[in-house]
């Protein structure tokens, strides 16, 4: 049977999480803070938890420098939640600001970016939900399509010419890191494939799914975003909590939308601002995957140099893997799904091993090694490593090592 150090795991999500912040949470799951209860046997809204949700929430402001004007959830149902969640609130949010009667009121269109499986996810999940609530008067037109790489297989991101937004759209939907397809939009402006955030009309909302990319870098342009969420499952903690990153304005009451006429009232526990008038505990949370985010957000700040020393150590790891993984494409072995090179995620690294047989036969060397959970995504087959923050350096050296030695050094 292995240690845990023995083994190094490349899971997409759930994902591994630091050893230190485990052992420390093992601890709080039976005596939390000698109280003589576990953290997951305490009141959600009594003092010891109202410390850890709030810690939480501070220590992830300070990391990633979210605007005062921003409010931080935590809540459940997962990115996939939001891809609902979005809409809905959203539409309340436009219903709002324009408050004509319902006969005179213009549905207004919303636009996807697609570029993998989780934006087209989101973007069928607002299709589904274009079945208009009330047949003469629907919330929304049609999601629109504002860009799409479908076409070559998600395999690189749009060109600036590629996007066509509609200056009137209650909201503009991108998903920085696809997870499955391995994808991510490049940090630096002057980058072909960066997000064009210049091109983004004034007053659209601008929503990002950051669910496999959160916190293993500076997020640009963070105050040009209206909502920004992401599942905890791969970078933050266990899965089970969600965090949302909400600009103050967009927390409407769904209610006082819906009686306008031509949107519906939002479930209540997907209404953002009740959630937000409630400190997140409208309900009760997600305790203990609270409870270990706010360890491992601690651990990020005083043991990993915060968010600059989580993009040093992420960028060495993925120029490290990619390089290894250029040079055996060359030799002719393996082949990098992604093929522009800057749109290649830092998180997600995916790659097929080429001959008959030959990836069973990778997969069972890396097994033998102590490598975990490579099989790429059931929907696209191949190999995936998934290097979150807990993933170290020295994993990936010896992952690189294990791809040299199978391709032949
Ligand atoms: C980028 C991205 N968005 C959304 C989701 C869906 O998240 P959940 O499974 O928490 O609903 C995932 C899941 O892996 C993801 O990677």
């Amino acid at each position: 049977m292995p240690t845990r150090e023995q083994v190094h795991n490349f899971a997409a999500g759930p994902s591994p999480l630091p050893t230190t912040v485990l052992e420390e949470a093992a601890l709080g799951l039976l005596n939390y803070e000698e109280t003589g209860m576990g953290i997951c046997e305490l009141s959600h809204r009594g003092k010891e938890f109202k410390a850890v949700i709030e810690g939480a929430e501070a220590d992830l402001r300070a990391l990633l420098s979210i605007p005062e004007n921003y409010t931080i959830l935590f809540t459940q149902g997962g990115g996939t939640g939001q891809f609902s969640a979005v809409l809905l609130n959203l539409l309340s949010a436009h219903r709002l600001a324009n408050p004509v009667p319902a006969e005179e009121f213009k549905p207004p269109v919303v636009d996807y970016v697609v570029t993998g499986s989780w934006s087209s996810k989101a973007y069928s999940e607002a299709q589904r939900l274009s079945l208009p609530p009330f047949p003469s008067c629907p919330s929304f037109s049609e999601p629109r399509i504002a860009a799409s790489t479908k076409s070559t297989n998600w395999t690189r991101l749009p060109s600036k010419e590629e996007y066509n937004f509609n200056k009137d759209a209650a909201y503009i939907y991108y998903c920085e890191n696809e997870t499955i397809n391995g994808i991510e939009f490049p940090p630096k402006p002057e980058d072909d494939s960066a997000f064009p955030f210049d091109l983004v009309p004034e007053g659209v909302n601008l929503v990002a799914d950051y669910s496999s990319s959160f916190i293993s870098r500076p997020i640009p342009n963070i105050e040009k975003h209206a909502v920004i969420y992401a599942g905890a499952q791969k970078n933050l903690g266990p899965s089970g909590v969600t965090v949302l990153i909400i600009r103050n304005d967009l927390l409407v009451d769904t209610t006082q939308a819906s009686k306008l006429g031509c949107v519906p009232p939002v479930p209540i526990t997907y209404e953002w601002k009740i959630l937000a008038d409630n400190g997140s505990l409208y309900n009760t949370p997600p305790t203990f995957p609270i409870y270990v985010s706010a360890l491992v957000l601690k651990h990020l700040i005083s043991e990993k140099g915060g968010l600059q020393g989580l993009e040093k150590t992420n960028k060495a790891k993925a120029e490290l893997l990619y390089q290894t993984l250029d040079d055996a494409e060359s030799k002719g072995k393996v082949k990098l799904v992604v093929r522009e090179k800057s749109a290649r995620s830092w998180m997600n690294v995916t790659f097929t091993i080429e001959g008959e047989g030959q990836e069973k036969k990778f997969l069972e060397g890396a097994e033998k090694r102590g490598f975990r959970q490579l099989k790429g995504h059931r929907s696209v087959g191949g190999i995936r490593a998934s290097i979150y923050n807990a993933v170290t350096l020295d994993s990936i050296n010896l992952l690189c090592e294990y791809i040299k030695e199978f391709c032949g050094k």
